[in-house]
């Protein structure tokens, strides 16, 4: 979604703040926005483009016609009112005293738009910022001119979310800060702070940085921070070293991050095996969570949006098979507003690769306040979900920058295998000698990947007459299904061809009256007991024109009497067969929406992290 950055320190602010905002295009945007104050000239300069940040870059000789040294911007993804440069932040009060940008929803805006109107206010754009600006400029002027409280009313005053920096005139090297479900951090270095909505923005300038936390505020300085709480009392903060390096965040030589992300699947899925499985076994140690927890738990529910969502549908299957535990699959989206019948017993699980999406929060939270003990599988160190929940279990993708999620992906289905075989083991339904052999067919995944990604130039191929297709239907039974639901989303939303996944046994209950000649009917069948039934639903489709493509492993060869095109995967464990089938699927829908020449990394509409309802 939006993105802000900001700065003070001795470099010219306007060329750091276009270099951090470059690095939050992935979020998605469709307007951008810098505000620089001038120390010699004494006013602060606002420059707005819509479209594309290079249209910004272009208006401010990339931010060097901006002269000073402290500024805040910001790239909008439109929520109240249209793409355009009036409703681009940076949004500022009447005066010009007051400029600020904002992520976020602010929820009461109607009530506070009439308040300030009521006060005399004028409104020019349709944002709910420029509302929050001109709330914080009545607080200001109402209570002495003074920042701390101005943020404070604010936070008291506001409902919904945000992430919002502030500069006021008055306090020219300083920006104020306040957050609540909505991401920002705070980095420091010698003489330099830096604020961002994500960690890419200032990897660059530096690792240290501080978490802001829910209806905190933070006031930065040159080079240095103080954090205050909603009673304007000053708190201590840990500054933190953010381990991912700034390489992680560039495409180091290729065309496009999903491709490079793709190709990290080995190295990532490798290392988030790597910190749970110590001496063969899985270890939770660090998770903090102990056996005894584990076994008590009689039923777990898994949550997430998206693909965090497919993930959590392959663990269903492998959860319940493994650990015999009742499972639950559920979109954060429905948990959150349907009243789930959960308690102290219940061991919801929510996966999020940024830890900040609306309702994956918001159904932790629900989750909590249910009782439920709270296990959150997250990429982003210090994200909401994180430090909300009970216990985090981080996965090692690194930085994702790319909007379709791969090596997240990837990384959440270890997590997932981790837990159904901690919690066979904890519940008795795994005894040490399967424990251990399922442990050492996990650490094959890594290599079975690379050798899967050698082997890519038929679907590179394939990928023209995919191209022109304009409806596709992914089947398969148990996990191949879950994975098909994300074959089928991956394809859909960066090559914007219409898909859908089906469970292959319902075909015949309605679908298959779609089929016709041409259509592309993706069957994957890595499952041994289901191989029979879903070949046969196959050939149900292609005796009615469809063109068939195949993704089933090594060994099944005669898959190719019914499949035009079929794509072999390494034996595996069964229970892990989505790591591998789902990268043909990747690697296709980026093959086609790369083929037709579309914005790969950025497509339409999306924003990587989803941090409004
Ligand atoms: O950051 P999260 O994992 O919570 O995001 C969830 C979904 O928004 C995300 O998986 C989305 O579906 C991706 N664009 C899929 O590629």
């Amino acid at each position: 979604m939006c993105g802000i950055v900001g700065y003070i320190g001795k470099q010219q602010a306007g060329p750091v703040l276009l270099d951090g905002l470059k690095k939050l295009e992935y979020r998605g945007y469709d307007s951008a926005g810098i505000a620089v104050y001038d120390e010699f000239a004494k006013k602060t300069e606002i420059v707005k483009a819509k479209g594309r940040l290079s249209a910004l870059v272009e208006k401010t000789d990339g931010g060097k016609s901006l002269k000073g040294t402290c500024g805040i911007g910001h790239t909008r993804w439109a929520t109240h009112g249209e793409p355009s440069e009036l409703n681009a932040h940076p949004h500022f009060s009447d005066d010009g005293k007051v400029v600020a940008v904002h992520n976020g929803i602010i929820e009461n805006y109607a009530e506070l738009k009439q308040k300030l109107l009521n006060k005399g206010y004028e409104f020019y754009s349709q944002t709910d910022t420029e509302i929050a600006t001109k709330l914080i400029c009545y607080y200001y002027e109402k209570y002495g001119n003074d920042p701390v409280t101005a943020m404070e009313r604010f936070i008291l005053r506001t409902r919904g979310s945000y992430a919002i920096a502030v500069m006021f005139y008055d306090f020219p090297r300083e920006i104020y800060v306040a957050r609540k479900d909505s991401p920002m951090i705070i980095g420091v270095s010698d003489g330099e702070a830096f604020l961002a909505s994500d960690v890419p923005a200032i990897l660059k300038y530096t690792r240290n940085v501080y978490y802001i936390g829910d209806r905190e505020i933070a006031r930065l300085t040159d080079g240095g921070v103080t954090f205050y709480n909603v009673d304007r009392e000053v708190i201590q903060k840990e500054l933190v070293e953010i381990k991912w390096d700034a390489e992680a965040a560039e495409k180091g030589g290729y065309e496009h991050f999903m491709m490079k992300e793709i190709c990290e699947q080995p190295k990532v899925v490798k290392d988030t095996i790597n910190c749970a499985v110590k001496d063969g076994k899985v270890d939770f140690s660090e998770i903090g969570v102990t056996d005894e927890q584990l076994k008590a738990f009689k039923q777990v529910y898994i949550i997430g949006c998206g693909s965090a969502y497919h993930v959590g549908m392959v663990a269903l299957y492998v959860m319940e098979k493994l650990a015999r535990v009742p499972t639950r699959v559920e979109l954060a989206s429905e948990f959150r507003y349907r009243s789930p019948l959960i308690d102290e017993n219940t061991l919801v699980v929510v996966i999020s690769q940024s830890g900040e999406t609306a309702d994956s929060l918001a159904a932790l939270r629900e989750a909590k306040k249910l009782g439920a003990t709270t296990l959150a599988i997250v990429n982003v160190v210090g994200s909401s979900i994180a430090r909300d929940a009970d216990f985090v279990f981080y996965t090692k993708a690194g930085p994702e920058i790319s909007v379709a999620t791969t090596k997240a992906y990837s990384t959440q289905l270890i997590a997932c295998y981790l837990l159904a075989i901690k919690m066979a083991r904890v519940n008795g339904s795994i005894d040490e000698t399967r424990e251990n052999e399922l442990i050492a067919e996990l650490t094959t995944i890594p290599d079975k990947i690379s050798e899967l990604l050698k082997d890519e130039r038929e679907i590179q191929q394939f990928a023209n007459v995919v191209a022109a297709k304009s409806n596709v239907f992914f089947v398969g039974r148990g996990e191949d299904y879950a994975v098909c639901m994300e074959g089928s989303l991956k394809l859909k939303e960066i090559s914007y061809i219409h898909s859908e996944a089906y469970a292959a046994g319902e075909l015949k209950h309605g679908t298959i009256s779609l089929i016709e000649e041409g259509t592309l009917v993706i069957g994957v069948l890595t499952q041994d007991e289901l191989y029979e039934k879903t070949i046969s639903n196959m050939v149900e489709t292609k005796s009615r024109g469809a063109l068939i493509m195949g993704v089933t492993v090594k060994g099944r060869e005669n898959v190719e009497s019914t499949a035009d095109i079929t794509v072999y995967v390494p034996k595996t464990d069964p229970l892990f067969t989505a790591s591998l089938a789902v990268v043909p699927l990747q690697l296709l829908a980026y093959y086609v929406s790369a083929y037709k020449g579309y914005d790969v990394d950025k497509p339409r509409n999306l924003a990587k992290s989803v941090t409004v309802e």
